[in-house]
C-alpha cells in the first residue's frame, strides 16, 4: 500500500521518533492521530503537522492503559476519517542490573514497551479490518538482538514485541493488513541522551554502528509498510552485527565479553 493522504494513528508522537514519524505523514497529507500523556507537546507538533498541510487531532492516553487505548482508537476513527495505518511507537528506556532490577521498573518497561503495544493493536485492530487494505507499523529496538550489559529489561520487552509481531503477522497474513518493524540502533532522541546514555551501549556499536537520526528511523518504517512489511534492522552495520550474532553466538558472546558491551 502507498502510504499517502490516509488516516493514521502515532503513539508516543509528542517528541522523538513519534514526532519525526508525524510530520513525515503531514508531508504526506496524511490525517494524523497523534497519541501520548502530555497535551502540550502535541499541540506543538500538532501545529507543524498542520502546517507542513497534514492534518491533526490531539488524543491523550497512557497506552499500557487498555481501556484508554479503546476511547482513544475509538476517537482517533471518527477524528481522521477511519484508520489505515496505525503507527505503535511509545516507549521508555531502562537501564541497570538484570538480576535485580527494581520490581517497579520491570512493570513499568513491559507494561509500556510490550503490552502498550498489544493494547494499541488491540484497540485498532477493528477498525483496520474494516479497510480493504491496512497496516501496522511498530518501533522495536536492535536491543531485541543483540545483548549488552545493563540491558535486560528494556531488551526483554523489545524481544517480547518482535516475537509476538512475527506470531501476528503470520495470522494476518492474506487480510489486507500488513505487519511491519524496524529494530533500529542508538537514535538521536532523548531516550538515549537523558535516558540511557550513549556511553552506555556496547563499545563495539558506539564505534561501529552511527546514530540515527529521528527522521531516518521514521522514513524506514514507512518504506517497511509500503513494501509489505516485516522485520528490518537499520543502520545496516547493525543488521551486520546481528546477523552474526545470530549466526555465531558463542564467539560473538565473548567478544561482547572482552570489548565491555555496556556498563551497569
Ligand atoms: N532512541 C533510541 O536510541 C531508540 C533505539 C531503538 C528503539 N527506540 C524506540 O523508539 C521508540 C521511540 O523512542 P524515542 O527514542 O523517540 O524516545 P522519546 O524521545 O523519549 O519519546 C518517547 C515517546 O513515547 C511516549 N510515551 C512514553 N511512555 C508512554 C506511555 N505510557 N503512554 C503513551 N506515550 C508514552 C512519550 O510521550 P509522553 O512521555 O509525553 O507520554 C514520547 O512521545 C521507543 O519505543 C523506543 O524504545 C529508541
Amino acid at each position: 500500500m502507498r502510504i499517502g493522504s490516509v488516516g493514521v494513528l502515532v503513539t508516543g508522537a509528542s517528541r522523538g521518533i513519534g514526532k519525526a514519524l508525524a510530520l513525515e505523514l503531514a508531508v504526506r497529507r496524511c490525517q494524523v492521530a497523534l497519541v501520548s500523556r502530555n497535551v502540550d507537546e502535541l499541540e506543538l507538533v500538532a501545529r507543524e503537522v498542520r502546517d507542513l498541510g497534514g492534518q491533526a487531532a490531539v488524543l491523550l492516553a497512557d497506552v499500557a492503559d487498555p481501556e484508554a487505548m479503546e476511547e482513544v482508537a475509538r476517537q482517533a476513527a471518527s477524528r481522521v476519517g477511519g484508520l489505515q495505518v496505525v503507527i505503535a511507537n511509545a516507549g521508555v528506556g531502562f537501564h541497570g542490573e538484570s538480576d535485580v532490577p527494581p520490581a517497579a521498573e520491570v512493570a513499568r518497561v513491559l507494561s509500556v514497551n510490550f503490552l502498550g503495544v498489544v493494547n494499541t493493536i488491540r484497540a485498532t485492530a477493528p477498525y483496520l479490518r474494516a479497510e480493504g487494505s491496512s497496516a501496522i507499523g511498530v518501533v522495536s529496538s536492535l536491543s531485541a538482538l543483540i545483548p549488552y550489559r545493563g540491558g535486560g529489561v528494556y531488551a526483554g520487552s523489545k524481544a517480547a514485541v518482535c516475537a509476538y509481531l512475527s506470531c501476528l503477522r503470520l495470522e494476518l497474513r492474506g487480510s489486507g493488513v500488513t505487519v511491519g518493524w524496524v529494530c533500529p540502533g542508538p537514535v538521536a532522541t532523548g531516550m538515549i541522551v537523558d535516558g540511557v546514555p550513549h556511553q552506555k551501549l556496547p563499545p563495539l556499536a558506539r564505534l561501529a554502528v552511527p546514530i540515527l537520526t529521528p527522521e531516518k528511523v521514521a522514513k524506514t518504517l514507512l518504506r517497511v509498510l509500503e513494501r509489505g512489511g516485516g522485520g528490518k534492522v537499520i543502520p545496516w552495520q547493525a543488521a551486520f552485527f546481528a546477523s552474526f550474532y545470530r549466526h555465531f553466538p558463542r564467539l560473538a558472546e565473548t567478544l561482547l565479553h572482552i570489548t565491555g558491551a555496556g556498563s551497569t
